[in-house]
C-alpha cells in the first residue's frame, strides 16, 4: 500500500477501531468460543464489555504455524476492515535452533557469526508466521545480580551497539528501509532505556543515574539500533530518574523519536502501561492512558488501558487524536511493510515438513560455531587440551543435562539439546570416560524461590550424600576429573536477581570432596551471569565458562576439550572478585585518588580495605591454547585533525604449539577532557587467526567520531589534546601503548 492508501483506510476507521489496533492481547482471547461474547480471559483483563477483539492488532506469544493461521483465519473473517493481526513473539536468541545466551555470544566477538545466528532465528520465525520478535534486548548490564544480564551484550557500550546493528541486520535484513523480505521478520529492541541497571541490581528496580552516564554508556546501543532502522522499540519497566520510561515524553518523544530519529512502533513492556498507576505516577487508568499516548506509546502489550480509556483520552482532545491517528499509522505501515495486506499468513503458505528449515543441519552448525566461539577459556595450567588415552571421570549437576538453553528459550525443546556426555562420547572413545551426576543441582528447599519455574526442577531421587560417595569412588579411578557445575536456568533471566553469586551449596560441596582427592580437576562452568568463581578457581588445573550454550552446546564443549576446537571467546563482562565488588567494570573514571600500585597500601585511596580493586576476570579476557605476543606498535602519524584518519599498526605473533584466533583490542584513553574522562574505553578490535610460529601486521584506523565525548552541555564532540593508545589481549594486559594528539586545522 502506499502511503495515500494507509491513510485513506485509517480515515475509514471508527475511534474504536483505531484504539483496537493499539490493543495487544494473547491468543487465548481468540479461542473458540469467545467470538463477541465476553470470556475469561476479556474479564481476568479488565476490558470494558463493549470492546470488540476483532478491532484487536496484535497477538502475543503465538509461536506455531496452525495456531496462526486459525488466530489470523477467524480475525480476518469476522473483522469490519480485515486489518491483519501482528503476531509477535519472545524469540531472543533461537526459535528451535537455540544458539548460547546473548551474554555468552557477545564473548565471541564475532558479529558476522552473531548476524548469522539471528538470521537463522528470523528464518525460522518465518516459517512459523511470527512477524516480529522483541529482540535484541541491548540494555547494558554492569551489574550480576541482576537476572536479566543473561540477555544482554554485557557491560560495553561498543559490544553492545554492534550486538544491536548485527543482530537487527540479521533478523530484518540490510536494507530494511522499507519492506521486510521474505524469511525475515521485524525486530523490537528493547527495554528503552537503562533498564539494565536497576539500583542493587534488584529486578523492576528504580534506575537512577545523572544524563551524562545515560548517554555516554546506555543509550548508544538503543541508538545503534534506530540507525540499522530496527522497526520496533519496547518501553522499560523502571523509571529513570523518577519518570517511569513507559509514560516518559522526554525519554520517548525528545530523545527516541526527535533525536534519534525512531519512526517506527513504540510498544510497552508487559502490562507497563497498567503499571504506570502501581509506580504512582498516574493518578488511575485514564490518566495512565494519556501519559503513555502522550509519550507516543503505541501499543499497549497485554492490559486494558488503551482498550478502556482511549476514547475519553481523545474525546475533544484534539491533540491526543492526533497522536492516536499517528499510532496507529505507524502500527498499519509495519503491517504493510511486512507484506501482509499482500499476504496476511505471511511464511506459511506452501509449508511442508520437507522444505522446512527449523533445526537443519546448517542451522546447527551455525550454533555451534557460535558456541564454540562463546565458551571462554578462564584457566589453564596445560592440562587442556585433553590428550585421549587419558581416563577422565564428568561429574556434576550438568555433565548429561538437557536444560542449558537458558529461561528465554520459549520455542527451545530440551530434547534436541546436545549433552556434554553426548558430545563427548562423540569424540573421545567411550571407554575412557565414567559420568556421574555427583550433587543436586541446588539445596533442597531453595527451588521454592524460583517462583512458577520451582516445578521444573526434577526430583532428586538419590540423596545427596550418596550422590558425593558414589562421585568420590568414580573420581578415585581416574586420571582427570571434569567437574560439570553451575546455576539453575531458572536462576537468571526476567525475576532472576540473587544476592549471592557462589555456586549453589550442594554443588560446593561436591567440588570440596573431590578436590580433596588431588586429582587433576577441570571446571565447566554453566550459568546466565558472572558467577563469583574465586575458590573454584584456586583450586581447578582449568577453568571453562559455557555460561548456557544452547543446542549444540554438548558437541562444542566436547571440541574444547580435546583440542579440535581451540578456544576464541573473550568476557564481555567482568568477573567479580567478591560480592561486595558489585559493579565492577573496566571503563572506570580514575577518581581523584586512584589506587596505583607504586603507591603500595596507601588507605586514602579509591580502594578497598579487605578487598583488590581488579575483578578476578577483566572484561575481555580470555585464553587459548596457543600464546600470542604483541610487538611493535606504530602511528603512521603523531598528530591528527578533525578530518585525518590515524592509522595504528601491531604485530601479534602466535609463539605457542597451536593455530588459534586472537582477539586484538584497542583502548583509548582521553588524557584531559571537560568532563572526567574512563581510564580506558574500548574503540576497536579484530579477530585474527594466526598459525603457530605465524606472524601478523595488525592495522586499526582511528578516526574523531571514535573521539567524541559527551560535554556537560550534553554537546556530543571531540575535544583537543593528547590521547594514549593501548593494545592487548584483555582490558588489563595492554602491552602495547602510543599516544598521539587531537589538533586544530
Ligand atoms: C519482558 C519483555 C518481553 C515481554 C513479552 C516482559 O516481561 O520484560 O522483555 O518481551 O515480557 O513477553
Amino acid at each position: 500500500m502506499e502511503k495515500s492508501e494507509i491513510l485513506a483506510l485509517i480515515d475509514s476507521l471508527s475511534v474504536e477501531e483505531k484504539i483496537g489496533q493499539l490493543v495487544q492481547l494473547t491468543g487465548d482471547f481468540f479461542a473458540d468460543g469467545t467470538e463477541t461474547t465476553v470470556t475469561g480471559p476479556i474479564k481476568k483483563l479488565g476490558l470494558h464489555q463493549g470492546y470488540n477483539i476483532y478491532h484487536t492488532g496484535s497477538i502475543l506469544n503465538i509461536t506455531n504455524a496452525e495456531e496462526i493461521i486459525k488466530i489470523q483465519d477467524k480475525y480476518l473473517k469476522n473483522s469490519t476492515h480485515k486489518i491483519p493481526l501482528l503476531f509477535m513473539a519472545d524469540i531472543i536468541y533461537g526459535f528451535r535452533t537455540i544458539f548460547p545466551i546473548p551474554l555468552a555470544q557477545t564473548c565471541s566477538w564475532n558479529f558476522d557469526l552473531i548476524e548469522e545466528a539471528a538470521s537463522v532465528s528470523a528464518k525460522e520465525c518465518y516459517e512459523e508466521g511470527v512477524h516480529v520478535t522483541f529482540a535484541p534486548m541491548v540494555d547494558i548490564v554492569r551489574d550480576p545480580r541482576w537476572g536479566r544480564v543473561m540477555e544482554s551484550p554485557g557491560e560495553d557500550p561498543l559490544i553492545a551497539e554492534l550486538y544491536a546493528q548485527r543482530v537487527i541486520q540479521g533478523i530484518q535484513g540490510k536494507d530494511s528501509e522499507q519492506k521486510i523480505p521474505a524469511d525475515k521478520i521485524a525486530g523490537c529492541v528493547k527495554h528503552f532505556a537503562a533498564y539494565g541497571a536497576p539500583v542493587a541490581g534488584r529486578e523492576y528496580n528504580a534506575v537512577d543515574m545523572s544524563e551524562h552516564t545515560l548517554r555516554e554508556v546506555y543509550l548508544p546501543s538503543y541508538l545503534a539500533a534506530v540507525k540499522a532502522k530496527v522497526k520496533l522499540v519496547m518501553t522499560a519497566f523502571n523509571t529513570l530518574n523518577g519518570i517511569p520510561s513507559t509514560g516518559n515524553e522526554w525519554l520517548n518523544k525528545k530523545i527516541l523519536r526527535e533525536e534519534f530519529g525512531f519512526a517506527g512502533v513504540l510498544i510497552s513492556d508487559y502490562a507497563a502501561v497498567e503499571e504506570l498507576i502501581t509506580h504512582g505516577y498516574a493518578n488511575g487508568a485514564k490518566e495512565a492512558a494519556h501519559l503513555a499516548l502522550k509519550a507516543t506509546v503505541d501499543i499497549d502489550m497485554k492490559t486494558s488501558v488503551f482498550a478502556n480509556e482511549l476514547a475519553g483520552v481523545v474525546q475533544s482532545d484534539e491533540q491526543m487524536m492526533t497522536l492516536l491517528n499517528e499510532a496507529v499509522y505507524r502500527i498499519v505501515s509495519l503491517k504493510n511493510e511486512l507484506g501482509l495486506f499482500e499476504d496476511p499468513y505471511r511464511g506459511l503458505k506452501n509449508k511442508s515438513a520437507e522444505s522446512s528449515s527449523i533445526l537443519s543441519v546448517k542451522h546447527k552448525e551455525t550454533a555451534l560455531r557460535l558456541s564454540e566461539e562463546s565458551i571462554v577459556l578462564l584457566k589453564n595450567d596445560g592440562i587442556l587440551p585433553l590428550e585421549k588415552d587419558k581416563k577422565v571421570a564428568i561429574i556434576g549437576p550438568y555433565h548429561d543435562e538437557t536444560s542449558t538453553l537458558g529461561m528465554w528459550a520459549i520455542k527451545g525443546d530440551v530434547k534436541d539439546t546436545i549433552t556434554l556426555k553426548e558430545g563427548i562420547n562423540k569424540i573421545s572413545e567411550a571407554d575412557h570416560h565414567q559420568f556421574c551426576r555427583g550433587s543436586h543441582l541446588l539445596e533442597k528447599g531453595s527451588t521454592q524461590s524460583l517462583g512458577k519455574y520451582e516445578e521444573q526442577i526434577p526430583n532428586e531421587p538419590i540423596s545427596q550424600d550418596e550422590l558425593i560417595e558414589e562421585a568420590v569412588k568414580v573420581a578415585e579411578n581416574v586420571d582427570i576429573v571434569i567437574l560439570a557445575l553451575g546455576e539453575s536456568i531458572y536462576q537468571s533471566g526476567e525475576g532472576g536477581s540473587r544476592t549471592d553469586l557462589t555456586l549453589p551449596k550442594p554443588q560446593q560441596e561436591l567440588f570440596e570432596s573431590i578436590r580433596a582427592l588431588n586429582k587433576s580437576l577441570i571446571t565447566i562452568i554453566y550459568s546466565g551471569r558472572p558467577l563469583i568463581l574465586t575458590d573454584v578457581e584456586k583450586q581447578s588445573n582449568a577453568l571453562i565458562q559455557a555460561w548456557f550454550p544452547g543446542t549444540m552446546g554438548g558437541e562444542a564443549l566436547a571440541r574444547i576439550l580435546y583440542g579440535v576446537t581451540n578456544p576464541s571467546g573473550k568476557l564481555s563482562m567482568s568477573f567479580p572478585r567478591s560480592m561486595g565488588q558489585i559493579p565492577v567494570y573496566y571503563s572506570e573514571l580514575n577518581t581523584g585518588r586512584p589506587n596505583l600500585a607504586e603507591n603500595g597500601f596507601y588507605r586514602f585511596a579509591s580502594r578497598y580495605i579487605d578487598e583488590s580493586n581488579q575483578p578476578l576476570y577483566p572484561f575481555g579476557y580470555g585464553i587459548s591454547y596457543t600464546t600470542f605476543r604483541y610487538k611493535n606498535i606504530s602511528l603512521n602519524k603523531k598528530q591528527m585533525t578533525h578530518h585525518d584518519e590515524l592509522i595504528v599498526t601491531v604485530e601479534v605473533e602466535n609463539v605457542g604449539n597451536y593455530d588459534g584466533d586472537e582477539i586484538v583490542q584497542l583502548y583509548l584513553k582521553d588524557r584531559f577532557g571537560s568532563t572526567a574522562r574512563p581510564i580506558k574505553i574500548l574503540k576497536d578490535f579484530k579477530k585474527v587467526f594466526i598459525k603457530k610460529g605465524e606472524t601478523k601486521s595488525i592495522s586499526f584506523t582511528i578516526v574523531e567520531e571514535q573521539l567524541k565525548i559527551y560535554r556537560n552541555d550534553m554537546s556530543y564532540a571531540s575535544e583537543l589534546g593528547q590521547f594514549d593508545v593501548f593494545i592487548g589481549s584483555n582490558s588489563e594486559d595492554l602491552p602495547l601503548k602510543e599516544t598521539f594528539e587531537l589538533v586544530g586545522e
